[in-house]
């Protein structure tokens, strides 16, 4: 691989061995894809946050690069395994003390503690044809498909190591050829709401690592594309995705093609009712409602706060966001009315990445087809995935009396 004579002194040690750890990470990557060179890129975004799934020895590995690493890029987080500021949720002591370990270690390293999985919400946001390391995987699908920069699915140390260098190798989705399509899918019938995680759950399957186009009835906000690649990219591997009329990308995605030689598949609505009732493991009410998988939008909070007002929950709700986007739920009064009816907003982690099931719950109510997929295997969890609405359990108010109501109770005896 060709590397410039920066590059080779990066590798060399010139710049210190957090530099030239991260650089032998990256070429070793690149050698493995077969790229020629390395690439410039403008911004990162870092799994391998929550002690959840990093345990002691991404801890250590961590505190290790900590020391002289420092990113030269704008990075982010992913979800970390608890809330940074909230301490009501049942965390352990233990957990919690170890968490923000790795949080200190990402913060020396000059990374933007904003832990989130959107955060092309709140500031981490490239251009169209930049080059990024990105490492969760619904944010690369978003960065990918909706925005139009160009990651693959780096894992947590491949990011990392771009972040500190700079650069990452030229291969997969950075080399334009390997942005095309390769599957088409026609929706038949108007979707909304969860249908769009049930598409991308069924889809994924289908595609595995593929790039999938779509053409749907009807136009798709930000939320419901970042609910769409989130499922691609769970049940399958899907990186990239183009929406016909709609993503940056999708004149280019079907250029110099034989529309007739990709596979197409049609997707009707009994195939969506048949994915959205496979992606439940059970008919139990939920003792626990967690939404924001990605992370909540101010808007998904408005809808909830709009649902929630004046009413008492029966049930425990987690609406899972990052920090930037409570800040302003806070301004607009939304925390206060989600909160009054029983909920919490949770900011920095989710229902996947948090050990919810040290906490006792049994059945958590979803709206996400990733988190449908995951809390089981992840959390050991039972889960129902459904429209919002459905979910929400709320108390009957009690009913009372006003003097005038016994007088005529009473009449009407
Ligand atoms: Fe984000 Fe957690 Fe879902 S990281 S995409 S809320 S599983």
């Amino acid at each position: 691989m060709y590397l410039t004579p920066e590059e080779e002194k990066m590798e060399a040690g010139e710049y210190g061995t957090a530099v030239q750890k991260a650089m032998e990470i990256i070429i070793a990557l690149g050698e493995i894809y077969n790229a020629e060179r390395l690439v410039d890129i403008t911004s990162a975004q870092i799994s391998g946050v929550s002690f959840k799934t990093i345990g002691d020895a991404g801890l250590e590995f961590l505190v290790d690069m900590a020391i002289d690493a420092r990113v030269i890029v704008p990075s982010t987080l992913n979800p970390a395994g608890i809330d940074l500021e909230r301490n009501d949720l049942g965390f352990s002591k233990e957990f919690t003390e170890k968490q923000l370990k790795i949080i200190d270690a990402y913060r020396k390293m000059d990374i933007t503690t904003t832990c989130t999985c959107t955060p092309y919400l709140v500031g981490n946001v490239p251009v169209k044809g930049d080059h990024v390391a990105w490492s969760e995987s619904s944010a690369v699908a978003y960065v990918n498909s909706v925005i139009g920069a160009k990651t693959n699915r780096e894992g947590g140390p491949g990011a990392l190591s771009a972040a500190i260098c700079g650069k990452t190798a030229e291969y997969g989705f950075h080399l334009d050829e390997n942005r095309k399509a390769n599957l088409i899918v026609d929706v038949e019938d108007e979707i909304k709401g969860v249908d769009y995680g049930a598409i991308g759950y069924l889809v994924g399957k289908a595609v595995g690592d593929g790039v999938p186009y779509f053409k749907f009835k009807n136009r798709s906000s930000v939320n419901d594309l970042k609910s769409l690649g989130a499922a691609l990219a769970s049940s399958g591997a899907v990186a990239l995705y183009h929406v016909e009329n709609l993503t940056p990308e999708y004149k280019e995605a079907l250029q110099g093609l034989d529309i007739n030689d990709l596979e197409q598949i049609s997707v009707d609505r009994a195939d969506i009712d048949k994915t959205r009732r496979k992606l439940s493991t059970s008919t139990e009410k939920p003792d626990l409602i967690c939404l924001g998988c990605p992370h909540s939008s101010i808007e998904e909070i408005k809808t909830i706060a709009e649902k929630l007002e004046g009413k008492r929950l029966k049930n425990q709700l987690w609406v899972c966001t990052s920090i930037p986007v409570k800040a302003t739920a806070d301004r607009m009064g939304y925390t206060e009315i989600i909160e009054k009816a029983g909920g919490k907003l949770v900011c920095d982690t989710c229902m996947v990445v948090a050990p919810i099931e040290e906490l006792g719950f049994q059945v958590i109510g979803v709206d996400s087809a990733k988190a449908a997929n995951y809390v089981p295997s992840m959390c050991g969890l039972d889960v129902v995935f459904d429209d919002l609405q459905n979910l929400l359990d709320f108390e009957t108010p009690e009913t009372k009396l006003t003097k005038n109501g016994v007088i005529r109770a009473f009449k009407n005896l």
